[in-house]
């Protein structure tokens, strides 16, 4: 049998095709465009994710027997707002999750309903990208739109009604709408309230590696599968990324380098820390996870890359970098603002400390370490709640690169294991796809099987003691621009 795991992205779709052992076996990537249509904003349209997903899944399975397509499942990007008017029709582009414009939706929600109320109702506090206080923006600034909501959905979600007729969503992608009580695994009658919203505007929610329903058969026909392909409810991109890496269970560590980086940590437990510094939320697997996440990652290495230095050959970049703990310049990674820890959609990226002598590579350099210091913020306040997680899987688009890898285990003074693929979600959503097909009785069963770790990168004491005293100065750089972050917005 064949599992598709579908990682609906922010600058494209990967599709995975997997068989009943857990092998790969083909993976295509389809981009659509992202718009920016005011500075901080970030849009994108649902119409665009479904024509790519269609004609990936075809372009993915045209050489396979097909009949022996038996599921469908989910990694998709967090947060988006995704609304329907009464005839399912799409009312606006999607706000994703990188987009900055709520401000004063989230100073209501953390300052006039208050932190302790939504830590209370939720186990989170508000950020500009989170959904609830985008469903206040459309009912500030758009109240004619709020007006014609009939369904609120998340992206992926969004695929799955399409393939299915069913709205739904699942438990971890619905915990980062601040519309749901993540301990009790079900949505929050106060946030509904305080949105002005109701519980029949929301999907249904199912744990990730539930069945949602069949493809209707005129998807069937139009993708040439069987018209019994089952469609489970998926995950957040994060936890299927964890399901896709091995990371479920107990304390268990993964890091994305993705558009958004983050660093999550796995938990049999529901927790939170004090400050709600990092998201609590539900896991794909059952259980629960915290999770730092920063808005800009592999982003800042693509956008140094391809919109600045102008070239496709990051690896002949990354060659010429040679001085690893002694570079002078350092990068503040916050193209989109910045969410953990210091949650300031103001926040803005910077370079610091060049010198006549400083040469491109040493810039190419501090784009790799500050993103690097930036996650270490957050393995931080892990390690102040008596976290202290000793190896990290790792994935997404940056862990292809070796060097990345290393800064990274050192900076975070970390053994990286680096797994066979690092396409965590789409592998995730394969292997979600898999247990609700009954393949699998579990998720903690399914990534035992499936999941190898082919190399380990360890820290090594030398470099990651020159990058605790680096990281010592790089804390002291946002708190000191902070002041100017807020006079040059526009
Ligand atoms: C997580 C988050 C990002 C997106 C990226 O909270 O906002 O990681 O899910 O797709």
């Amino acid at each position: 049998m064949y599992y598709i795991g579908v990682d609906l992205g922010t600058s494209a779709v990967k599709l995975l095709l997997m068989d009943g052992e857990g092998k790969i076996r083909n993976i295509v990537s389809k981009e659509y465009p992202i718009y920016f249509p005011h500075p901080g904003w970030s849009e994108q349209k649902p119409e665009d994710w479904w024509e790519q997903t269609v004609e990936g899944i075809r372009e993915l399975i045209r050489d396979v027997d097909r009949s022996q397509v038996a599921g469908i499942s989910f990694g998709g990007q967090m947060h988006g707002l995704v609304i329907l008017d009464r005839e399912d029709r799409v009312i606006r582009p999607a706000i994703l999750w990188n987009d900055g414009r709520t401000y004063e939706e989230c100073d209501y929600l953390n300052q006039v309903i208050g932190k302790e109320k939504l830590s209370e109702y939720t186990a989170n506090i508000s950020f500009t990208g989170f959904t609830a206080p985008k469903i206040l923006w459309v009912r500030n600034k758009e109240p004619e739109n709020f007006a014609r909501i009939a369904k609120i959905m998340l992206p992926k979600d969004y695929i799955a009604y399409r393939l299915t007729g069913v709205h739904c969503t699942d438990v971890s992608d619905a915990s980062g709408m601040l519309l749901f009580d993540v301990k009790n695994r079900r949505w929050s009658r106060e946030m509904c309230e305080i949105c002005g919203i109701s519980l029949s505007q929301l999907a249904v929610c199912h744990e990730s590696y539930e069945c949602v329903g069949t493809v209707l058969p005129e998807i069937a026909a139009l993708l040439d599968i069987p018209d019994t392909v089952k469609v489970a409810a998926g995950a957040g991109d994060n936890a299927a990324a964890a399901v896709g890496t091995g990371t479920v269970g107990d304390n268990r560590c993964n890091i994305s380098l993705g558009t958004s980086g983050t660093i999550f940590i796995s938990s049999k437990q529901f927790r939170v820390d004090k400050f709600n510094a990092l998201h609590s939320f539900a896991h794909a697997d059952g259980s629960y996870h915290l999770m730092g996440c920063i808005l800009s990652a592999a982003s800042c290495n693509k956008w140094w890359m391809d919109d600045i230095l102008g070239t496709a050959d990051y690896g002949a970049q990354q060659a010429s970098i040679e001085k690893l703990g002694e570079n002078h310049v350092f990068f503040l990674p916050y193209l989109m603002g910045e969410r953990s820890p210091h949650n300031d959609p103001n926040a803005r990226a910077a370079f610091i400390g060049m010198t006549m002598d400083t040469v491109r590579a040493d810039m190419t350099q501090a784009v790799l370490e500050g993103v690097a210091f930036a996650l270490r913020d957050s393995l931080e306040v892990a390690k102040s709640l008596g976290i202290h997680p000793e190896r990290a899987k790792i994935c997404g688009g940056g862990a292809k690169s070796p060097l990345w890898k290393r800064i990274i285990a050192n900076v975070l003074n970390l053994k990286v294991d680096v797994i066979e693929s690092e396409e965590g979600p789409a592998l995730g959503g394969a292997m979600l796809a898999a247990v609700a097909c009954g393949a699998y009785a579990s998720v903690e069963e399914i990534a035992a099987k499936v999941v190898k770790i082919v190399d380990t990168v360890e820290p090594e004491p030398e470099l990651a003691a020159k990058y605790d005293a680096k990281y010592a100065q790089f804390k002291e750089i946002y708190p000191a621009c902070k002041p100017i972050f807020g006079l040059i917005k526009d």
